[in-house]
Formats: C-alpha cells, structure tokens, sequence
C-alpha cells in the first residue's frame, strides 16, 4: 500500500534523531486498517444484500489521532463517508482529502450544527460537504443559498430519538421532512438518529430508539420520499443492535482500538488501539527515604530509592487526575507513578532495579497498556483519555 503522503517510520519502536520528539502518539495506520475490517465484518450487509457503507468517525482531531491523516487513511481504506463534528473540521478536511487522498474520496457527513449565519453555506454547497439538518428553517436558508447559486446542496436529515441533544423531535419530524423534500436546492441523501445507550447489551432504552426511527423512516419511505442511506448505529449500536433495516453505521471508538464500555463487552471481537503514547526516561535520581517527589509534596519515599522523570504531564494530555495513582510501563513492566503530575513531566519509582536506564522507552497507554486503565483511574471514558492528547504531541503515523 502506499501511504506517501505519511510521514511514514519503520516500525523500529525507537526513534531517534531530532525529527521526533521525546514524547509522541504512536498512530499505526495497520491496525486502524484492521480495525475497519473487524468493524465491517461485524456491521454485517444491509437488507436485500445491499454493501453495508460506514462512516467513520473522526471528530475531534480523529479522536486524538489527527484527523486529516486518518481520515485520508480511511478514505484510502475504503471507508464511504468520514463524520465530522463541525463545518471547520469538515473545510480542513475537504481541503487536506483533496490534495493527499489516493483513490476515491471518502465524501464529508458534518454531524454537527448549521447556524442562521449562514456561516459555510457557501462551502457545503460548492464543497459538497454534506449537511445534518435539525430544522426547517435553516433547511430553508441553505436552499435558498442554493438556489442563488444556482446548485444543490446534498444533506441528510437528523431524528432526535432520545438523546435529547440535537435533530428533529420525533414529534416534529414527519412534517419537517414533508416540508425539506419540497425544496426544489436540497438533495436529501440520508437520515440518521444517534443512540444514546448503546453500549449496553439489550438496553431497552436503546430498542425503543431503534424501532421508533425505523418506524419513522418507513412510514416516511412509504409516503414522503426515499433515503439512500438510513442510520443510526454508533460502534455500541453495531456490536449490540444490528438492524439490516439500515445501510450505514457510524463507527468511531472502535475504528481506534477500543469498546465503549469495557466493562459491558459480552464480545471481544479483536480490536486493538491504534495509538501508543510514548515516552523517555530523561532522568534518574538516586533519593533517601523521606524524600518528597513533585509539586505540593503529594509522595513521600518510604525507602531509598531511584525517581525517573519522563517527559510527559497535563499539558499533553496526561491527566493530573493520575497524581499518585497511575503506572507507566518500561521495558515490559509496570512502575508507579509517584507525586503530583505537572505539565511536562511525571515521575515513575523505579526502585532499585537496575532493568531502567536513561533513554528507555516510556509506554503511558496503548496496545500493551490498553488506554482504559487511565479512565478508570480518572473516572472517565477511555473516549476522552485519547481525544485528550494534545495538540504538542507529535502524531508519528507507522504501518
Ligand atoms: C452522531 C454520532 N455518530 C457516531 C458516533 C460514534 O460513536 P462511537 O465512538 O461510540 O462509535 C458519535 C460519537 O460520539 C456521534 O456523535
């Protein structure tokens, strides 16, 4: 295959030179290819033995991973559509997709909002980035839009069905898509609902969603208009409520290694993560017992001992929720974490071994340390600890 348009390393784990950073994200362009695969597998083929299509989601910066190079990966990989969270997101993607994606481009869901501004009006239409639609009056802007200029705006319709966060009101929703499908600018190619439980096996909740949309979208294909696509099924909704009712799911946590809930998988289906937060040792010190560690004094060594500091602390992403509580793996084996985590830098007691020296590799999280042991310390979602990484991490793409 040919990524050139990556930075592309050999997968020697070390990396030296200054090219890269002490610290940096692992991004392996495999295993994200591997993961699309196990989730296409696992979403099945729509009714009537139609191609299953996947969007895959890559808001927020890819979900840590940068978005513009994975979502060329994607595009490359055979993923039909790529979902943003923004219309800014969406340009900079386009933009970046149409210079360095290799084949067929994946084409733009924007899943968030457009604004009676009329803020990227023009770009959806002449871009062809493509529209979610929560109401019926700025449908009716962006046609009008559309009309001036004398082209078609391509968008879908989204069904609120219990999130309770955006898209039409199921209540609303019969009406409002009779009212866009006789606007003459507008090409409605989809409609979609989002779940809001999913990651729960049998989540009644969740089967309400379900069989209301599909009711809806029915009803609505008998005697409205048809949609090419129909959707709903975010990663939860894939692994636990497959409907071939649908042609589309919207897969992101799972294209990136992990499941939404560890806790609630019934089902290990393969996936690993994509991305491995790495580090070095920088530094050792020998310290006596009694010895405070980091800012406020939060550890105090009970022995003599030996401290490395890595380079890595909240400011990318490495939370100081983790303060006196996470571990980081050298060399295979896992050490504690000791003292308050600063910006730059968090210390590891290595203790007395002489297994770790200056210039070793740091593993924060990743395939040998998966991601959810630092959400379940911070008392978070693994979603957040990967979106988290910040932008001074450089993102190193391998395959
Ligand atoms: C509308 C929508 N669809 C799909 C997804 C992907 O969800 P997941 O990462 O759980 O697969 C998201 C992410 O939150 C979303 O907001």
């Amino acid at each position: 295959m040919g990524l050139s348009f990556f930075t592309l390393f050999p997968m020697n784990r070390y990396f030296h030179g200054k090219d890269i950073n002490y610290t940096y994200a692992e991004i392996n362009l495999k295993t994200l290819r591997k993961n699309l695969a196990i989730i296409r597998r696992e979403a099945g083929q729509a009714g009537s033995g139609e191609k299953m299509k996947i969007c895959a989601v890559i808001k927020s910066n890819g979900y840590g991973h940068g978005m513009n190079e994975i979502g060329a990966a994607f595009s490359e990989f055979g993923s039909e559509y790529l979902g943003t969270a923004d219309y800014r997101e969406s340009l900079i993607l386009h933009d970046y997709l149409k210079k360095n994606a290799k084949g067929k481009m994946a084409r733009i869901l924007c899943l968030g909002i457009l604004t009676e501004e009329k803020k990227f009006f023009d770009e959806v239409v002449n871009k062809g980035i493509e529209a979610s639609l929560s109401d019926v009056g700025i449908a009716g802007m962006l046609n009008q839009y559309a009309k001036s200029v004398n082209k078609k705006a391509t968008v879908q319709i989204q069904i609120d069905t219990g999130m309770n966060r955006i898209g039409f009101s199921l209540r609303d929703a019969y009406e409002a898509v009779e009212a866009i499908s006789r606007m003459s600018h507008l090409r409605v190619k989809g409609i979609f609902s989002h779940y809001a439980t999913s990651e729960i096996p049998g989540s009644a909740y969740a089967l309400r969603q379900l069989r209301e949309f599909r009711e809806l979208v029915k009803s609505l294909e008998s005697n409205v208009m048809k949609f090419e696509l129909r959707h709903i099924a975010n990663t939860g909704g894939i692994l636990n409520f497959r409907d071939p009712y649908f042609n589309m799911v919207r897969p992101g946590i799972s294209l990136y290694g992990y499941y939404p809930d560890r806790k609630k998988i019934v089902r290990d289906i393969g996936l690993k993560p994509a991305m491995t937060l790495r580090s070095r040792v920088n530094f050792i010190r020998h310290v006596p017992a009694k010895t405070s560690i980091s800012y406020g004094r939060l550890h105090v060594t009970g022995k003599p001992t030996r401290i490395a500091s890595i380079p890595v602390g909240y400011g990318d992403g490495y939370s100081k929720l983790l303060t006196n509580k996470s571990k980081v793996m050298i060399n295979g084996r896992l050490y504690k974490t000791v003292g308050a985590v600063c910006m730059d830098w968090v210390m590891a007691d290595i203790g007395n071994s002489p297994a770790v020296n200056v210039n070793d590799e740091v593993i924060l999280f990743g395939e040998d340390y998966p991601a959810y042991r630092i959400s379940e310390i911070t008392g978070s979602i693994v979603y957040e600890v990967i979106c988290n990484v910040s932008s001074r991490v450089q993102r190193v793409y391998t395959y």
